[in-house]
């Protein structure tokens, strides 16, 4: 049995995705065709030009690809799998300096690496500096009565935690935070311009590198660029990519998930009854799988191989699309239940377990915890004013401004 789309329908078109999440249509794809081919012409191949990509659709599927690096390629096409339409091969090259673009040997080595940035202790170092953070943004946003969530509540925390993460004076942030938000909302006219904002982040991270290095202060950097007793380290270069990074994987990802988790609440007030009253430490991967703030990843299929009844063969492209697995009604049980006790929960929102799996998902959850916590604190009875502003991207989730009232 094939699906039934209208003719042109691409899952990772940004215009779609700025109206909604393709709920359906990914249900249909489950049911009929669980790895299904997606046509592209080469003017919306998102750069590409290789006639499209397969859309991995089941939970199982997804986690297969994910933890196989040799049969599925993050390097040889990058993981992004919309680029602006106008990439070129050059813009794409660079793009393989990203940890997240990489294949082993490299990527085994640059992720031992800065995984010394991550450590349970690394994060939990940062709880009490974002408490307070989180605290003063809610009181800030709760003095203006009403307004926009995203920019007033959401955002912030994020960015500040990869500021703190990293050491980034005070003077420095909004700078750092302009470029970040430049860097990925290459599909919205209403940023400023990407490329500008990508060297401006790589010129700033290159100099920290260079100071730590000469004068290393014992913190999160100069751990990173010294090299230890295993005698590995990142180079100026590759820290700047590093930090990149960072902008980019770390700061509209939990911003996305803040806001779409409060919508959630506000849509299902019994469980914001239920988060009040018991804080359930399930509550943050409940949010990440109900926000899915990256709808897809992309791999390449390294020789000719068949998963999920599909014939895939060397060089073409898999969309594993955690938007279908995180709903898929075979891994979860009653999938469209916002349930913040949902114990277990396999969910792929930080990615299927593989070599890639999100480097910083113990951090997003604490900034998801402190934000929901800070909230419920001092905002119980926040409504909404009007329906959320989609962002237009064709891989990330997105939610651009929401007008609420704070109370
Ligand atoms: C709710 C928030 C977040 C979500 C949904 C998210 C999601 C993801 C996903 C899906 C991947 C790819 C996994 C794979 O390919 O298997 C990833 C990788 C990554 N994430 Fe996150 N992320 C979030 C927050 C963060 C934060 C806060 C940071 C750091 C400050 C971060 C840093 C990274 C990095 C560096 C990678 C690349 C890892 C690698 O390639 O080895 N992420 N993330």
């Amino acid at each position: 049995m094939a699906p039934h789309f209208a003719s042109g329908f691409d899952f990772t078109d940004p215009e779609l995705w700025e109206r909604r999440s393709p709920v359906a249509e990914f249900a249909e794809l489950r049911r009929t065709a669980p790895v299904w081919w997606n046509a592209q012409p080469d003017e919306t191949s998102g750069g590409f030009r290789d006639g499209g990509y397969w859309v991995v659709s089941r939970h199982e599927d997804v986690k297969e690809i994910s933890r196989n690096s040799e049969r599925y390629s993050a390097q040889r096409k990058g993981a992004i799998i919309r680029l602006p339409n106008d990439t070129t091969p050059e813009q794409m090259e660079l793009t393989g300096a990203l940890l997240v673009n990489m294949d082993p040997p490299k990527h085994s080595t640059i992720r031992r690496i800065v995984s010394k940035g991550f450590t349970p202790r690394a994060v939990e170092g940062l709880r009490a500096a974002l408490t307070e953070r989180a605290a003063r943004i809610v009181h800030e946003a709760t003095r203006s009565g009403s307004g926009d969530f995203v920019q007033q509540v959401a955002c912030e925390l994020p960015l500040q935690a990869i500021a703190e993460l990293l050491g980034v004076p005070e003077a420095d942030r909004r700078k750092l935070f302009d470029w970040s938000n430049s860097t990925l909302n290459y599909d919205d006219p209403e940023y400023g311009d990407p490329t500008a904002a990508f060297a401006e982040i790589i010129g700033y991270a290159w100099n920290m590198a260079e100071q730590r290095r000469a004068h290393p202060v014992g913190d999160i950097v100069s751990t990173l660029v010294h090299a230890g007793l295993d005698g590995e380290a990142l180079g100026s270069d590759e820290f700047g990519f590093f930090v990149v990074l960072l902008a980019i994987a770390g700061n509209e990802t939990t911003r996305n998930a803040i806001t779409h988790g409060m919508k959630a609440f506000v849509d299902h007030p019994e469980q914001w009854e239920l988060f009040r009253a018991e804080r359930p430490r399930t509550t943050a991967d409940e949010v990440v799988r109900w926000a899915t703030p990256v709808n897809a990843f992309q791999r390449t299929a390294t020789e000719d191989l068949e998963i999920g009844g599909a014939h895939v063969r060397a060089g073409q492209r898999l969309g594993l699309f955690y938007s279908s697995a995180n709903f898929d009604e075979s891994a979860f049980t009653d999938p469209f239940a916002f349930d913040i006790r949902r114990d277990p929960n396999p969910h792929v929102g930080f990615g299927g377990t593989g070599a890639h799996y999100c480097v910083g998902a113990n951090l997003a959850r604490l900034e998801i915890d402190l934000m929901l916590n800070a909230i419920a604190d001092a905002m119980p009875a926040l409504t909404e004013l009007a329906p959320p502003v989609r962002l237009r991207s064709g891989w990330i989730n997105g939610i651009k401004s929401w007008q609420v009232r704070y109370g």
